[in-house]
């Protein structure tokens, strides 16, 4: 909190030099603004000492009278200063109606350039970092905390320089008038800044445990939707309904505070302005007695004196006006600041090219991970992988096999030990071009809401339809996707289609199938799978792997006993490894999973 609001918002500054012109044009706005705002007592000012007391008419005027070919009575000036104050009004309004839109649309960009980037942020963020912040946060983050880049330029760039030039503008005229006055009234403007500065602290506060538990309330939307089956299954909405309605009183109670503590702010510095107004009416109303100033002038000062206060309690409360959006500032910067990613190394190389012989080599040497890093899920893994081979894992649910897998499109990084492709360490070359080499089929396959044409082609743009037909052929899903209301191009999640799991399944293997790339990494791909459909499909997968090196995770044995080794993992290490037929002949863990699915009659045990 020591730090300055330049240095600590330094992150923000671009989203408004992107906008500089829009900006400038808002600041020279604002300033004529402030000076119509300057010219609105001068038509009363005009009436009370030329109309009514009778003093002699200033120079300009005259000008003015001559130039309307009006005679100059006292009528003419009750006239003049009607109309004038109906002119000053409708430039004073024309120009805040064009202030005000300005702000809509430069605010607007700002927003959206901040919004677009936060969200780039969300999605380049490592997965170990995306396992403790949900998407509820996120959406609040990118939706509503983004709008506090408008009040942060405002408060921050505008703001300031506004309220100084018509401190200066301001105070210069109303030193013309009375100069006692003016320095009576500056005066007061420390105790203004008290305030603001008093209340702006809990402002702030405030502010941000709106924000969290907005938040919170998101979220539990967000994610009670998202498993709506299981709710409507265990009958828990009454109880969601009273967990809402826990969370909705929450966010009530505290915008009550934040009611208080506002009208609180509000009601200290109407009572200094007031007093400060009393003691400049005092001041003043002697100096009319006396006749060091006229009527009029009283009534243009303390006209004055309002905006003079006003610039001053902006100026002196500059960091105070932030206050109550620091909250999200700080949200929009946590994210901004961008320490949640992967870290690529400035000297990270392309993957060297294939090698001419052929095929990729992946290879864990030594490898521990955990999620948590005191909790290991893998330990010690050393595991190689020959170009164009075939490694099968194997191993009961939560031995570890997701997690090995995921080392390689290095979603995560190993806490020791190292993951290479050719020898080469992940950590060291682009992630991007380590990416570009292996096809991922994930246990849960994400089927995102696009045609499905564009879901086969997600990691290849570029492909022909011929090319994703030929995909979804080899991955046993053409015909059903035929069977779609249309075809090719129905969206998934529109107009109620749905897929189940091992449509979805299929769907993932032709993207994997039309990616093409030398390494190939299988979770459990035919797990959701009936005999028959998974029998075409380990054809149609064994022909693809033909070539790559490939890594296939199988619960069924249908699926891993044709691998060139197959590694038995256990409570996060490897316990067995070797060929099907070797591993059978240890009669070990492998044997052990084998006995049970022969004993349930698995089609292969007889094969
Ligand atoms: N994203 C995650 N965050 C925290 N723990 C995880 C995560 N994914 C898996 N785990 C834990 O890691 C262990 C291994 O899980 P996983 O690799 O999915 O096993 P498998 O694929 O062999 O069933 C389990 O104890 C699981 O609870
Ligand atoms: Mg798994």
């Amino acid at each position: 909190m020591k730090l300055g609001p330049p240095t600590k918002y330094a992150g923000l500054m671009p989203y408004a030099r992107r906008q500089l012109a829009g900006l400038t044009a808002i600041l020279a706005l604002s300033l004529m603004v402030a000076a119509a705002g300057g010219l609105q007592p001068w038509p009363l000012k005009v009436l009370v000492d030329y109309g009514v007391e009778r003093q002699p008419v200033p120079p300009w005027l005259q000008a003015a009278f001559e130039a309307l070919l009006l005679p100059r009575s006292p009528r003419a000036i009750v006239l003049v200063a009607a109309v004038g104050s109906i002119c000053v009004f409708a430039v004073t309004n024309a120009l805040q109606a064009a202030l005000d839109w300005r702000w809509t649309v430069v605010g607007r960009r700002m927003m959206n350039d901040l919004a677009a980037d936060l969200f780039h942020h969300y999605q380049r963020q490592s997965l170990l970092r995306h396992r403790q912040t949900s998407v509820g946060d996120a959406l609040s983050r990118i939706g509503t905390d983004s709008w506090s880049i408008q009040q942060f330029t405002s408060a921050l760039m505008i703001g300031p320089i506004r309220n100084a030039l018509t401190l200066a503008v301001l105070g210069v005229a109303g030193w013309q008038l009375s100069p006692s006055m003016t320095r009576l009234s500056l005066a007061l403007a420390p105790l203004l800044g008290f305030s603001s500065w008093f209340f702006g602290r809990k402002l702030k506060a405030q502010a941000r445990r709106m924000r969290e538990t907005q938040s919170r309330l998101t979220s539990f939307v967000q994610q009670t939707l998202t498993a709506i089956p299981v709710v409507q299954a265990f009958s828990r909405e009454d109880f969601n309904r009273r967990r809402f309605e826990v969370l909705a009183g929450e966010a009530t109670e505290q915008s009550q505070q934040r009611a208080v503590v506002d009208s609180a702010y509000g009601m200290a510095t109407g009572i200094i302005v007031t007093a400060g107004m009393a003691i400049v009416l005092f001041a003043g109303g002697r100096q009319v007695l006396s006749g060091a100033l006229s009527v009029g002038g009283l009534l243009v000062f303390i006209s004055y004196i309002r905006s003079l206060q006003g610039a001053a309690e902006g100026l002196l409360s500059t960091y105070g006006a932030l206050k109550p959006v620091e909250a999200s500032l700080e949200r929009v910067l946590e994210v901004l600041d961008g320490r949640d990613r992967l870290p690529e190394r400035p000297d990270a190389v392309p993957l060297p090219p294939i090698p001419p012989a052929g095929g990729r080599r992946l290879s864990f040497e030594h490898v521990t991970f955990g999620y948590d890093p005191d909790r290991p899920v893998l330990t010690d893994i050393n595991l190689e992988v020959l170009p164009g081979q075939s490694v099968a894992l194997v191993g009961e649910t939560g031995a570890g096999k997701s997690t090995l897998i995921s080392l390689i499109p290095r979603f995560f990084d190993p806490v020791r030990g190292r993951v290479a492709i050719d020898g080469v360490d992940l950590g060291d070359v682009r992630l991007a071009s380590a990416r570009e080499q292996v096809a991922l089929v994930l246990q849960e396959p994400f089927i995102l809401p696009i045609p499905i044409a564009e879901n086969i082609a997600y990691g290849r743009p570029d492909a022909t339809r011929h090319e994703i037909e030929e995909a979804a052929r080899a991955a046993c899903a053409h015909d059903f996707i035929l069977r779609l209301p249309c075809g090719y191009d129905t969206v998934v999640g529109e107009r109620g289609t749905t897929l189940s799991g091992g449509e979805k399944q299929r769907l993932a293997i032709a993207r994997a199938f039309l990616k093409n790339v030398p390494i190939l990494i299988l979770d459990e791909p035919s797990s959701a799978l009936d005999i028959e459909t998974e029998r075409q499909l380990l054809e149609a997968l064994r022909r693809l792997m033909v070539g790559r090196t490939t890594l296939i995770i199988g619960h069924r044995l249908s699926t891993v006993c044709g691998a060139d080794e197959i590694v038995v993992l256990h409570q996060g290490t490897i316990v067995e490894r070797g060929t099907h037929e070797r591993l059978l002949e240890r009669r070990g863990m492998y044997y052990a999973f084998y006995a049970v699915q022969a004993a349930a009659g698995s089609p292969e045990f007889v094969a």
